[in-house]
């Protein structure tokens, strides 16, 4: 099976390590990217086959993984444009870019390709810890889906959605969510150096227990409601803090935050589908 990446940058690196490490076989991959450093470290890599610009023999290939910044996807197809064959399974993992305008990038004058997967992966997918929100054409049959899931899930755990629409959410939850994370890493360690920690210390307790919290809560049979209220005593400490955040309104924040982050996606998506 021949699979292309378009974009061998950090999205398509992590995809291309972690589909090796997984049997994926390099030597039926290739990558189209024009920056000469970037080409080298993924030929050095993983042995494979980097190219400046698509060539005749790509047109043919049994998957086409797009993975170049947005903005730069309506140039990039333009090369493509007519002459993918039609069994070519495509996948975008562009942030916003809706598979309508893909399909008509790529059929260029002629029909749309329709055999298309959109996926909305999130940060950590870099070290393989990712989680990636999926959508799947009607055209794309069963085959082809899980052919698409072993691909994304070799940067982490997959979550296929009904209707396109849903990536939106998906950009809202987990697309952007790492940053509330980040930013409630932040918040913590602050707490810490306030409360007179070394910083190293501080910052090492914070990213601790938002690790192990998750990974408690990804283990536990219990809901994270419950988990919660287990180690919520009676007017002990974590009772305490938890009545604070209560009175500041923080879970309709994070609620507002996560409807913001939707109603922009679905902006970017009617902006970079135009043309
Ligand atoms: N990184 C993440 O955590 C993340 C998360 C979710 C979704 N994504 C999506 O993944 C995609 C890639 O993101 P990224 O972070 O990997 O970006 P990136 O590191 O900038 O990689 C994109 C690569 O594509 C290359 N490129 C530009 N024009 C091209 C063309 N015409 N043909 C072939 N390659 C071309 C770029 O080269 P130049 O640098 O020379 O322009 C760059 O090396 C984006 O659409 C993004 O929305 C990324």
């Amino acid at each position: 099976m021949k699979i292309l990446f378009l974009g061998g940058g950090n999205m398509a690196s992590a995809l291309i390590g972690g589909m090796c490490e997984r049997g994926f076989g390099a030597g039926n991959i290739t990558v189209i990217e024009p920056d000469a450093s970037a080409r080298e470290r993924l030929q050095s890599n993983y042995g494979l086959v980097a190219l400046t610009c698509p060539d005749a023999g790509v047109f043919g290939s049994d998957v086409l993984v797009l993975a170049v910044k947005p903005q730069q996807m309506k140039a990039a197809l333009a090369a493509f444009a007519g002459a993918l064959q039609e069994k070519t399974l495509v996948i975008s993992v562009a942030a916003g870019l809706r598979l309508v305008d893909i399909g008509r990038w790529l059929g260029g004058s002629g029909v749309p390709h329709s055999k298309l997967v959109r996926c909305m992966p999130n940060t950590p997918a870099l070290v393989g810890a990712g989680v990636t929100g999926m959508f799947a054409a009607p055209e794309v049959d069963a085959a082809g889906r899980e052919l698409a899931e072993r691909i994304l899930a070799a940067v982490g755990s997959v979550v296929w959605v009904d209707a396109e629409e849903q990536l939106d959410a998906v950009t809202g939850i987990s697309g952007s969510g790492p940053a509330y994370v980040f930013h409630f890493i932040e918040a913590l360690e602050a707490a810490g150096l306030g409360q007179g920690l070394h910083p190293e210390s501080a910052r090492c307790l914070a990213i601790g227990t938002v690790l192990g919290a998750a990974r408690l809560a990804e283990a536990s049979k219990d809901a994270p409601s419950t988990l919660r209220e287990k180690v919520t005593s009676k007017g002990g400490t974590t009772a305490a803090a938890l009545a604070h955040l209560a009175a500041t309104g923080w879970h309709d924040a994070l609620v507002g935050a996560v409807d913001a982050a939707c109603a922009r996606s679905r902006e970017l998506g009617e902006q970079l589908g135009q043309g």
